[in-house]
């Protein structure tokens, strides 16, 4: 009985060992291919590049949901205080664009998590999401809004320098008069 009862618990502890290592990939993800070395995928459209990158960086559009990008492509003339209007063909092709590329149809890791973090919300902005509001709480004003290289952190690139092609990784962060970022 003794004896009985040490294999059920050993077969337990193994079967939770088993579904730890098949869950601990926090990243949700149920199959298909692994994209572990980006984290969203690169900007890969010209247009995109020629119409939504002179004010700011072109945005990956992984991360944000379908819904938000057609909320935000639906208002371009009142553009958080700027006109960014264009052409009805145009936006029509960006907005395809952003929407069969957004975080909720890519299943790239940091697409997966801001999906998550959105879970029924459309927010306007990438840095209104609680996952990417979490990762940047601790960077003192100082070195974002009052410093001149960077200003405000929808200033991704000023800090990430590799955020158009996708990657965030912390290797890649170099702080506009700080330096590298070490917690
Ligand atoms: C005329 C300048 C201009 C153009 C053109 C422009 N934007 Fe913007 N965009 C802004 C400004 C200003 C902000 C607010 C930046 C800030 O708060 O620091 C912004 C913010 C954003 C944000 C939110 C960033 C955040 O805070 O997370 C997204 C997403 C965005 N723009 C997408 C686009 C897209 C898509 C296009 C092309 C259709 C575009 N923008 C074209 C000026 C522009
Ligand atoms: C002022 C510089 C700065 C700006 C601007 C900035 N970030 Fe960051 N970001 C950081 C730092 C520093 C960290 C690491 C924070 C930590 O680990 O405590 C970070 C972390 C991240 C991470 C998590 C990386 C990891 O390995 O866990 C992501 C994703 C990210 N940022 C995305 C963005 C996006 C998207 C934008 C623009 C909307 C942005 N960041 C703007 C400095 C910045």
């Amino acid at each position: 009985m003794k004896e009985k009862i040490a294999l059920t618990i050993t077969t337990l502890l193994i079967s939770l060992l088993a579904s730890q290592v098949v869950f601990s990939d926090d990243d949700g993800r149920r199959g298909g291919a692994w994209h572990r070395t980006l984290d969203v995928a690169p900007v890969s459209n010209d247009q995109y590049r020629q119409e939504c990158a002179s004010c700011h960086m072109a945005y990956p559009p992984g991360l944000l949901p379908a819904a938000s990008w057609t909320r935000l492509m639906g208002q371009l003339a009142d553009h958080f205080g700027d006109n960014a209007e264009l052409p009805a063909d145009t936006a029509k092709a960006l907005t395809d664009y952003l929407v069969a590329n957004a975080a909720d149809r890519s299943d790239y890791r940091r697409s997966l998590r801001v999906t998550r973090s959105v879970g029924n919300n459309a927010p306007l902005r990438i840095t209104e999401i609680p996952y990417i509001k979490s990762k940047h709480h601790e960077i003192p004003a100082r070195l974002i809004k009052t410093n001149a290289k960077v200003g405000s952190l929808s200033n991704c690139s000023a800090c990430h320098r590799q955020a158009e092609s996708g990657s965030f990784s912390e290797r890649e962060i170099n702080i506009p008069g700080h330096g590298r970022w070490e917690d």
